[in-house]
């Protein structure tokens, strides 16, 4: 008996140790943060002015950072412009840079300060991480001189890179990613070369990294997963809500699902830009995100993770066409009409009734509803919607989708344009569509802004689904919101980077 206790013990202190080295999970924090912005200023400032102006901004950073590993978090997202803002031009960004090395140089700042030249934003930065024990990830600008020989060097001879870096618990830098696909407003960066895919491994799992805009496309956010196969996404971002389709925590826990990552949104907040919306996201359910437009404030997340979420019980591989394509009867339905999302224009058809099967197609993308509401409210309208075409505005991307959605008002010339509330309430919805991409991301967006961790679920043969159980929650829309990327053009039209 005795003995046999001993065992026990024993065998539950293998366990406890077993864990402690190769972890199961690990806790992830992201910080959402009210950046305090530079003056908008004709002339540059000094390197002195702008540091004092990110250290402003560093503080209280630094803040999130100390509560996060005081918590136990291993790893902590801050966002893009978290550091510097965004009211920079290409000239006045200048006295905010530094030059950040490659990693491969093994370079701890916090006790090397100097070796590569004044850095005092890396070496704040790698002291938080290591006084604090914790990986911290940040969005700085990164500097490197180039020569007339270059034909493509700027005027000033510098170019200037959007940069995610990343400091391990020890405080070295192990991580540089100069984001590849920019924004359209970002003239006072330059697109590197070619994308880099960038990556570390940790006790914790396999990262990969990407900045904001780079999500829409497929190098390098689709090719950290799809050849590297990384467990979790380090996300900077300072995302602008679009709806209904591009708002942060429904697009972003959305990629998760749909490629079968962890994803840790870091976003700025500032509601006037419609700036709001951080997560953590496992690719079976949102596991805490935050969207607040009613204040100014800032809010850390922290939560627990699986290390490789796709070998969680929880996880299945999808096919996004099987049942769309085996059945029989996808007849369209007729009385459809065209209207324009986010300059798309879309075929729509309309939820006449309380429940019903509709089909909508656009050449060769068909996409099909059945659904049940509790009550067909007269107040309200609802349609299934497809779009199978080139998107050209802010950005040029292929999309197939599959959506239904709350149309403004009943006037159905309102549909697709943005609406936050509503009050019907689904039973039952099952959508699907017969993609021929198999990069499709399931969005769910309730009303009010939320999302619906519990409340549905894709299948392996590609239905996005209500669960069982009756959800007492109103639908904005339910989404499968496919990229077909070979279909993008070879070349994005690119900003013009020369400082004339
Ligand atoms: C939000 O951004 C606007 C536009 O840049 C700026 O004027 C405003 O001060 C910002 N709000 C906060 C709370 O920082
Ligand atoms: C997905 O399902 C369709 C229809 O059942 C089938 O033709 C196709 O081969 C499947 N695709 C994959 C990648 O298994
Ligand atoms: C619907 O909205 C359009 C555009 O705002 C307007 O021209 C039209 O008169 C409206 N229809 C009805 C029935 O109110």
């Amino acid at each position: 008996m005795f003995s046999f206790q001993l065992l026990h013990y024993l065998f539950i202190f293998l366990l406890v140790v077993c864990k402690t080295h190769a972890l199961d999970t690990y806790i992830a924090a992201v910080y959402e943060h009210t950046v305090i912005l530079p003056d908008v200023t004709e002339n540059p400032v000094t390197p002195e002015e702008a540091l004092m102006q990110m250290n402003k901004n560093i503080d209280i950073l630094e803040k999130a950072v100390v509560e996060a590993a005081q918590k136990g978090a291993h790893i902590i997202v801050t966002p893009e412009d978290g550091i510097y803002g965004w009211n920079l031009k290409r000239e006045s960004i200048f006295p905010y840079l530094e030059d950040i090395p490659d990693p491969q140089v093994n370079w701890i700042p916090c006790t090397d300060p100097q070796r590569f030249g004044r850095a005092p934003v890396q070496e704040r930065l790698s002291c938080m991480a290591k006084s604090n024990h914790i990986y911290v990830v940040a969005n700085m600008g990164d500097k490197k001189k180039c020569n007339t020989n270059d034909p493509s060097c700027p005027n000033n001879r510098y170019y200037h890179y959007n940069t995610a870096v990343v400091f391990d618990s020890d405080g070295k830098l192990i991580t540089r990613y100069h984001k590849y696909n920019l924004f359209m407003f970002e003239e006072q960066f330059n697109q590197p070369a070619e994308p880099d895919l960038v990556i570390f491994d940790s006790p914790f799992g396999k990262f990969g990294i990407f900045i904001c805009f780079d999500i829409l496309f497929h190098d390098p956010a689709v090719a950290l997963v799809s050849k590297l196969n990384v467990d979790t996404i380090l996300f900077p971002t300072a995302w602008m809500n679009v709806l209904p389709h591009l708002s942060a925590i429904e697009f972003h826990s959305a990629w998760a699902a749909g490629m079968g990552v962890n994803f840790l949104a870091s976003n700025l907040h500032n509601t006037s830009m419609r700036m709001t919306g951080s997560g953590i996201y496992a690719p079976d359910k949102p596991i805490d995100y935050y969207y607040n437009m009613d204040t100014e404030d800032g809010k850390l997340l922290i939560s627990e993770l699986n290390v490789h979420p796709r070998l969680s019980p929880s996880y299945t591989a999808i096919n996004w066409t099987s049942y769309a394509s085996s059945i029989a009867d996808l007849s369209p339905t007729t009385d459809v009409f065209i209207d324009t999302i986010f300059y798309d224009e879309y075929t729509f058809a309309t939820l006449v009734d309380a429940k019903g099967s509709l089909s909508v197609c656009q050449q060769d993308l068909c996409c099909h509803l059945s659904y049940r509401m509790v009550e067909k409210r007269q107040d309200e309208a609802y349609v299934l919607g497809v779009f199978n075409g080139l998107h050209v505005v802010e950005g040029k991307y292929y999309l197939q989708i599959c959506t239904l959605l709350k149309c403004r008002s009943t006037n159905l010339t309102s549909c697709g344009e943005p609406t936050e509330n509503s009050l019907t309430i689904f039973d039952e919805f099952s959508l699907s569509g017969t993609f021929s991409t198999s990069y499709v991301f399931p969005e769910v967006l309730l009303s009010g802004i939320r999302l619906a961790p519990a409340d549905f679920q894709v299948l392996s043969d590609g239905r996005l689904i209500s669960k069982s159980s009756i959800s007492t929650k109103s639908v904005l829309t339910v989404t499968l919101f496919g990229r077909l990327y070979e279909n993008d053009p070879k070349e994005q039209s690119k900003p013009q980077y020369n400082d004339e």
